[in-house]
């Protein structure tokens, strides 16, 4: 078994252990980089996440030339996701050290004053505010104009989300007064608690997932391809720093703040001049203790150095400036005893332990439940029924259990045994291999997953259909008169029977019946990519289901060639490399960009289960019609048909995603990373590694113009 560095105290690595925990945690925070800010869908709380960095920082200090070329304290945040035009900051979006303690701020304090070379008594004024737990943006004034707007992005570039930015109300369009010609006005995007509770509660209704907490929320709603989406969400802008600005502003950072409210902006106005550090952590001790009854979710105060001329001497050092420092909340913490461990089925059949808990206060909040993620996360922090336990909310609606108080627990406890059979349908439940999550193999005849995957089959992106949610289908389903996804379609008449008397139902009418039976007709006749979605196999979301339609074209094509892929692979189960060799239709499943062995194996494992064979006749038989698709073929003399092509960089002619579609078009299989494989690598701009590696392995290198040339663009 490989050695695990993870759990090794810094001081303990030695040379090579250092070096392997390094990249083990240069990958692990990429991740997460990208979770939070790409995905919007973070999965640990800021403290473990604070607490990897630290980590990597630490190892970095006692081996400085281990520090690698991707390690974190090298970046902020994650490269942009690239659904939007990337936009280069005329200066870097910096990010913040973090200080944990008043000893880190007396730290910060001594550093300023041993850097600008200033006498231990003298006063550094700085300005605290509050630390807007939201999204950085950068707004660009050209004469007072709002002209551009971009996230942060990786720090040097963002994506520009100009349009978005222009339905926020506290973002001025026009700037009044005395405005530098050009300048960047940078500040944060957030979403008051209640205005986020509200759209959740929204979501709910319309059956759409809920946001974890109020910064996602914003950054989901910011990060909108439609720019009327992010119209009709509440968010709200406060303007804190400067980019690149072409006049002068101020001289402090105070009166760079009143400059700001003078042009139109929000300003926080808890900000506050302190003379001391001792002041510094008064306002930071009185915003603790107001923190749970502010109206938006805020994870620490950020003192700045007050004068300019001081912050340009000081600099900044990697990521951060010298000038400022982020003194972070402790997440809220409670202890509480854990009454039980229940599991949760989830759509795709995903065992969900989650912690049963004496009700307790925590930020504000009555928590009686918090998700334990998983089953190594039970083991690996020995969590016990009758345990008391140590639960966080780090801003998110469900909290976190941190850890066991030891010396609390009971006598006589056993470690948890998670169990090997789903609770709700009783098959077997069973971890596949690289997965962290137990998964039960019922299907849709498990009841935990067919209220999820009815649910999921008649939402938006699938089924659509109206006046169908939740709280309908669940009734249809307590009533037994809906049992699987076929039996909505028959719901009007059954065997020659209505089979719901709906108008005798209690808050049910004649109107009402024939408006959800007419709702359900409209839909009956759907398209071939949406009815794959609404099949919910695992793995399969709307974009694999894109690629499966336009392949296979029509439902009896697909389940004909999928019927053999499956039994290609149950005659080939240990072939687990090369899907060559477990058979052609299961190759060619393979073949198709984006799909790769493991998701293939979930398809053909879906049409491997006699009942889900028997819920697509079943759905047929009740009249569903799924439209063909024209199959996309590549042209018989396309040049680059069967090759694989991985694009990177900056592309001039068109969007990245526009051009590895048209790549795709033409039969090419697009790549993400280059190998031996590799038929073509397409540089654009500022092209990184990926280049690199092209050359060391001898692929062919393409500018966009080469490129174009080879598939006759020009
Ligand atoms: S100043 C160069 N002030 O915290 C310094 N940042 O951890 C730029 N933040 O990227 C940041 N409230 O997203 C500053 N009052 C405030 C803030 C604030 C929230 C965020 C911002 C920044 C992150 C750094």
């Amino acid at each position: 078994m490989a050695l695990d560095t993870s759990k090794i105290a810094v001081k303990k690595l030695d040379r090579m252990m250092a070096e392997m925990e390094l990249a083990r945690l240069a990958a692990e925070i990429a991740e997460h980089d990208k979770l939070y800010h790409q995905d919007d869908a973070p999965r640990i709380s800021d403290a473990d996440y604070d607490a990897l960095r630290r980590r990597n920082t630490e190892i970095e200090a006692r081996f400085p030339d281990l520090a690698r070329e991707d390690s974190p304290t090298k970046k902020v945040g994650a490269a942009p996701a690239g659904r939007f035009a990337k936009v280069r900051h005329a200066k870097p979006m910096l990010s913040l050290d973090n200080a944990f303690d008043p000893e880190d701020v007396d730290g910060f304090f001594t550093r300023v004053r041993r850097f600008l070379d200033l006498p231990t008594n003298t006063a550094v004024e700085i300005v605290a505010e509050p630390k807007i737990d939201g999204l950085s943006i950068s707004l660009r004034y050209e004469k007072g104009r709002f002209v551009q707007g971009a996230t942060r992005g990786d720090g040097v570039e963002g994506e520009d989300v100009t349009p978005n930015l222009r339905t926020i109300k506290d973002i001025p369009q026009r700037l009044t007064g005395d405005v530098p010609d050009v300048i960047d006005i940078r500040g944060e995007i957030y979403m008051l608690r209640e205005d986020f509770l509200a759209l959740n509660e929204a979501r709910v209704k319309a059956d759409e997932p809920v946001f974890a907490n109020p910064r996602n929320s914003a950054a989901g709603s910011l990060r909108q391809i439609d720019s009327s989406v992010t119209a009709s969400r509440p968010l709200r802008f406060f303007a804190y720093t400067m980019g690149e600005a072409s006049g002068p502003v101020g001289k402090t950072h105070w009166e760079f703040l009143q400059n700001l409210k003078a042009w139109g902006f929000q300003v926080n106005p808890k900000a506050k001049r302190c003379a001391s550090a001792e002041e510094a952590l008064a306002f930071y001790n009185a915003i603790g203790a107001e923190r749970a009854a502010l109206p938006y979710d805020i994870d620490g105060v950020v003192y700045k150095v007050n004068r300019f001329d001081w912050q340009d001497q000081l600099g900044m050092v990697s990521r951060a400036p010298r000038w400022a420092i982020a003194h972070k909340f402790p997440a809220e913490q409670a202890q509480t005893k854990l009454n039980e461990i229940t599991i949760q089925v989830g759509r795709t059949g995903v065992l969900t332990p989650v912690a049963n808990l004496e009700p307790i206060t925590v930020g504000g909040v009555v928590v009686s439940r918090a998700t334990l993620h998983n089953e190594d996360e039970i083991a690996r922090k020995d969590i016990r029924v009758g345990d008391t336990v140590v639960i966080q909310r780090a801003g998110d609606v469900i909290p976190q259990v941190v850890s066991v108080v030891l010396e609390k627990r009971p006598k006589g406890s056993k470690p948890y045994d998670f169990p090997d059979r789903c609770p709700a349908c009783g098959s077997l439940a069973i971890r596949e291999e690289g997965e962290v999550a137990k998964r039960c193999t019922g299907g849709l005849i498990c009841p935990a997953q067919r209220s999820e995957r009815l649910r999921h089959f008649v939402s938006r992106v699938a089924f659509n259909i109206d006046g169908l949610g939740e709280e309908r289908l669940q009734l249809f389903l307590d009533k037994g008169v809906i049992e699987g996804p076929a039996d909505i379609f028959t719901l009007r008449t059954r065997d020659g029977k209505q089979a719901a008397p709906l108008a005798e139902w209690d808050g049910w009418g004649p109107q009402s019946a024939l408006k959800l039976f007419q709702a359900i007709d409209d839909r009956r006749r759907v398209s071939f990519e949406r009815f794959i979605y609404a099949l919910g196999i695992h793995q399969v979301g709307e974009a694999t289901a894109k690629l499966l339609a336009r392949r296979y074209g029509t439902l009896d094509a697909w389940r004909a060639a999928m019927i053999t892929a499956a039994q290609e692979r149950k005659a080939n189960p240990d072939e687990s490399k090369k899907p060559e060799k477990i058979g052609p239709e299961f190759a060619a499943l393979c073949d198709i960009a984006g799909i790769g062995l493991n998701m293939a194996d979930d398809i053909a494992g879906f049409f491997a289960e006699k009942h889900n064979l028997d819920a697509l006749n079943a759905l047929e038989k009740a009249g569903v019609e799924v439209e063909p698709v024209e199959i996309v073929q590549a042209p018989a003399d396309s040049p680059v048909a069967g090759k694989t092509v991985v694009f990177t960089g900056t592309l001039q002619t068109r969007t990245r995603q526009a051009a590895e579609a048209q790549a795709e078009k033409l039969g090419a299989k697009v790549a993400g990373s280059v190998s031996k494989k590799t038929g073509y690598v397409v540089i654009g701009a500022d092209a990184g590694s990926k280049a690199d590696k092209a050359k060391a392995l001898g692929v062919a290198i393409l500018t966009e113009d080469e490129w174009l040339k080879l598939i006759g663009e020009t």
